[in-house]
């Protein structure tokens, strides 16, 4: 059997456009969305997402502040910052790259940002919201996996979903997600022990890892959704997912692939929510 391709490039581009155009809405209302972005110190992968971001911003029509501070900034100076653009009213979007240098407590910088402007989710307060079922931000990397799945109708309500990772960033929320999608949810991490044959129970299985190729197609039900949110750069320069694409595709009904799978999706969720942010009173 060869999987489906769930192709995050053409649906990441087709959000982006619905964003466009509501941003263009709100414009012409005389409301201009508008998205700040700190960045901390010259990590390059950090720089090229933080590019990559901006330059989408602009496509879509939304205003995108870029704030550069050096990797010696302190977290005083920081918060500063933070508390600024928590004032400032064309900002409607506040987003902190990770990672922060060492020196810097990120976690007391995620919860210094408005709840209101938090674009990235990662607040408690938003984090919290998701956990009940109430309104708020959703990390814009299991939001995309969301509306991939929706978008490939992969049947959720009964399926057994399994997260290999447990970070705040994609597999606790993400859980939660599959959970209020009537998913049986399962996180795996490093501990986990006998995990292949947790995997091979999964009729969706969420590689976030990173790790490249880490998930072979023995670890894999035949038809399952195989959703690889890992981005690794292999020694030659190349990008590889956390899944060994080739030959889990041969086994998988449906396949997110690296690069074009779900890092394109992140970007168009990003823009959405920079756009709900800009819509609330
Ligand atoms: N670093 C890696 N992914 C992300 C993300 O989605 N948001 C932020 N702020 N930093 C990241």
């Amino acid at each position: 059997m060869a999987a489906r391709i769930i192709d995050g490039t053409a649906l990441a581009g087709r959000l982006r456009e619905a964003t466009r155009q509501e941003v263009q809405a709100l414009r012409a209302r005389g409301v201009a969305p508008g998205l700040a972005v700190v960045i901390v110190g010259d990590d390059p992968a950090s720089r090229v997402y933080v590019r990559n971001k901006i330059k989408s911003c602009e496509a879509a029509g939304i205003a995108s502040t870029l704030i550069e501070l050096p990797a010696t900034t302190d977290e005083a100076t920081l918060l500063a910052r933070v508390a600024a653009l928590n004032a400032d009213r064309a900002v409607h979007g506040i987003l902190v790259q990770l990672p922060l240098p060492a020196h810097v407590d990120a976690g007391r910088i995620i919860e210094a940002i408005a709840p209101a402007k938090d674009v990235d989710g990662f607040h408690v307060a938003s984090s919290g919201a998701l956990m009940t079922g109430l309104p708020g931000f959703v990390p814009c990397t299991p939001a995309g996996v969301m509306a991939m799945l929706d978008d490939a109708q992969v049947p959720l309500s009964g399926s057994r979903a399994v997260i290999i990772g447990r970070s705040n960033i994609v597999g606790k929320p993400l859980a939660m997600l599959l959970l209020q999608s009537d998913a049986t949810v399962t996180i795996c991490h490093s501990r986990t022990r006998d995990l292949a044959a947790i995997t091979r129970e999964a009729d969706i299985l969420v590689a976030a890892i990173g790790r490249a190729n880490f998930v072979t197609a023995d670890m894999v039900k035949p038809g399952a959704c195989v959703i690889d949110v890992g981005i690794n750069r292999l020694p030659d320069g190349k990008l590889a997912g956390d899944v060994d694409f080739n030959a889990v595709a041969q086994v998988a009904g449906w396949i997110t692939p690296v690069p074009g799978g779900v890092g394109p999706m992140t970007i168009a969720m990003l823009l959405a929510n920079t756009l709900k942010a800009a819509r609330k009173p």
